[in-house]
């Protein structure tokens, strides 16, 4: 049997017709880049998380882009991020001069609020909490932090759409936070989109311009900005998906649960943790063992793809190696790096291709 690590066919097929008739209507109303389709997908999103603005843009990172430089983040400025995590966060924080300052992961790969005071100094300006996987990092004890020192909090939200914290929406804690909707995502387009939300009005106003080259219309430039726009056909879908997300978050849960469930006795491996007050979301579901590279063969060979969240953690990577940091730096990013292993979930998995899955895993440690 066949399981691929995501199926977006299982979501696209049951909405076809819905697909089709958004197509035309894009099509018709040939109003391909900044349609109506995107105030109302903007609109629509604001009022699911219950938050104020929602700017849609062309990617997750154009969105970081955007509000750090906005939020005047630039050279000798710091800005704590996870050593764990997409290359995006640390990546703009660079792009803008500034140096990004990894923060180690807890038991659930999210960055360590507990540490986090330990690498506050007085140039930083920041902190970039990443909801890794589909579960939010401890935002009350971090939002105290913040306020405490000052700091801006961006809330990397890419694979924690609707995912919750003691009820509250992912993306509604910092003072903005950006979401990815590139296709795999828990709300995926079909291409690359992104937004930025956040509830301060002037930063939503700055933002805005900055993605339209620092202009509030055509032509009025303001001060350089760039250039970052999502397609009207990709927002018109995004609008059509939105109202299924809950289902499709539900179905990841359960999926998740079965592998919970099937597993348990099974003493190779470590499942994922979820803190006690979130609502997981399951971008990712991922696991670990020190026999990682072997197990992720060997269900290859039984046809099941993996996929590995991230083979080197940022301040190992060939781009940060200058800081020369070791694993003794970062000893759980370290541990994941070495012995995580995503397995396939997605909304519409079906029963015989997890439990295809869990007899593999452990057929391979038998
Ligand atoms: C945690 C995280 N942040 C940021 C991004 C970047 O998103 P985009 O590709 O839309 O720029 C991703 C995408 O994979 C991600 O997973």
């Amino acid at each position: 049997m066949q399981v691929p690590f995501v199926d977006l066919s299982k979501t696209h097929k049951a909405l076809e017709e819905e697909l089709k008739q958004t197509f035309q209507q894009v099509l018709q109303a040939s109003y391909f880049i900044y349609g109506p389709q995107v105030t109302a997908f903007e609109k629509q999103f604001s009022e699911t998380l219950n938050t104020p603005y929602t700017l849609a843009v062309g990617n997750c990172t154009d969105a970081l882009h955007a509000v750090l430089k906005m939020l005047n983040i630039k050279a000798d400025d710091e800005v704590l991020v996870p050593a764990l995590s997409r290359m995006t966060d640390a990546e703009v924080v660079s792009e803008l001069g500034a140096k990004p300052i990894f923060v180690d992961v807890n038991e659930m790969g999210l960055m360590d609020v507990e540490i986090v005071e330990n690498y506050i100094t007085q140039k930083t300006k920041a902190i970039i909490p990443v909801h890794l996987y589909g579960q939010m990092v401890e935002m009350g004890e971090l939002m105290l932090i913040a306020k405490k020192h000052g700091l801006f909090v961006i809330e990397d939200c890419a694979q924690a759409h609707l995912a919750k914290q003691s009820n509250q929406f992912a993306g509604t804690f910092g003072d903005a936070a950006v979401f990815s909707f590139s296709p795999t995502k828990n709300l995926g387009a079909l291409g690359d989109a992104g937004a930025i939300v956040t509830s301060d009005k002037a930063l939503y106003t700055a933002c805005r311009k900055y993605v339209n080259h620092g202009a509030s219309d055509k032509h009025s430039h303001e001060f350089p900005g760039a250039n970052s726009r999502i397609d009207s056909l990709q927002a018109a879908i995004l609008s059509l998906k939105l109202p299924y997300l809950t289902e499709w978050n539900e179905q990841r849960r359960q999926a998740a649960n079965y592998y919970n469930n099937h597993f348990s006795k099974q003493l190779e491996i470590q499942l994922p943790k979820v803190g006690e007050k979130n609502e997981h979301v399951f971008n990712v579901y991922q696991i670990q063992t020190p026999q990682r590279t072997e197990l992720k063969k060997f269900l290859k060979g039984e046809g099941i793809q993996t996929q590995v969240h991230y083979p080197k953690a940022l301040p190992f990577t060939k781009a940060y190696s200058s800081l020369k940091h070791t694993a003794i730096d970062f000893p759980r990013a370290y541990r994941y790096q070495e012995q995580t292993l995503s397995i396939p979930l997605f909304p519409g998995i079906s029963e015989a291709q997890q439990a295809h899955v869990v007899q593999c895993v452990n057929e391979y440690f038998s």
